[in-house]
């Protein structure tokens, strides 16, 4: 988190710097040139990318929500939701995005194909994954961890109708992954490697990991599916069942 506002922060500067020196007029070059330098200095910097779309933003929306002069609690109760979406993102490294429905399709086969009696998302966002199967598939046990308080509360409470659904609210580090026989992750690049070890060292021989979009460093899938869209699923088997290095 430091680092993104070092990067605002020194574009500011830098920018300001342009102002003083007439190369940018008005506020609104200003604020464009502060957003444009921010974006470049992380793409620099090797930030992770999606930084860049929120540097291109956070100067920019500020100014906008400054002009429009809405009541105060509106701009308190954005923060808030924001807060409850994003606060951990910057810890995780993994911001909030949704499986996509081709991909709950491809889960769907998977599930039927392998039967797993205990399935996890890890990292479940708003449940929209745990809550499709969990209603299709009755007989299997869903559990899902989310650490963002909005998205958890948000899966609770879609998922509360379905009895064979429990979601956590915290990391899913913490817990041992022994249990499960089918474990789904839709993260970023960066945990791969981390949580490839987790997975070796607790789930069971049998089980399958599936990772949505995201490989997993130096390790080559055991099976691809969904292989020529933006979101290809990996299916990746503990060692025992034969991960290979590449
Ligand atoms: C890309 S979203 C995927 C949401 C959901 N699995 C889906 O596919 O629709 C990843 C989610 O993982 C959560 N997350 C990241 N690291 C986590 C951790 N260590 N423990 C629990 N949740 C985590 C994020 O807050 C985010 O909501």
């Amino acid at each position: 988190m430091g680092r993104f506002f070092i990067v605002q922060g020194v574009s500011l500067l830098l920018s300001w710097g342009i102002i003083r020196w007439g190369l940018a007029g008005s506020w609104e070059q200003w604020v464009m040139a502060q957003a444009l330098g921010a974006a470049l200095l992380s793409w620099f910097f090797r930030h992770p990318p999606w930084w860049m779309i929120l540097h291109l933003g956070f100067l920019p929306v500020g100014a906008v929500l400054w002009e429009v002069h809405w009541p105060r609690w509106i701009y308190g109760l954005g923060f808030i939701g924001l807060l409850g979406i994003y606060w951990s993102t910057f810890r995780t490294r993994v911001p909030l995005y949704l499986t996509h429905q081709t991909t709950l399709e491809t889960l769907t086969e998977l599930v039927e194909l392998y039967q797993p009696r205990q399935f996890a998302d890890l990292g479940c966002g708003t449940g929209t994954v745990l809550r499709m199967l969990a209603k299709r598939f009755p007989q299997v046990e869903f559990h899902g961890w989310e650490v963002a308080p909005l998205p958890w509360l948000l899966a609770r409470w879609g998922t509360h109708d379905l009895p064979n659904c429990r979601i956590t609210l915290g990391s899913f580090w913490t817990p041992s992954m022994r249990e499960f026989d089918m474990v789904y992750v839709f993260l970023s690049p960066v945990p791969m490697s981390a949580l490839w070890e987790k997975i070796c060292a607790e789930m069971k021989t049998g089980a399958l990991l599936i990772s949505n979009s995201f490989l997993v460093p130096g390790i080559l899938p055991w099976q691809t599916r969904d292989e020529d869209t933006v979101m290809p699923l990996y299916l990746y088997q503990p060692p025992g069942w034969g991960a290979r290095g590449i």
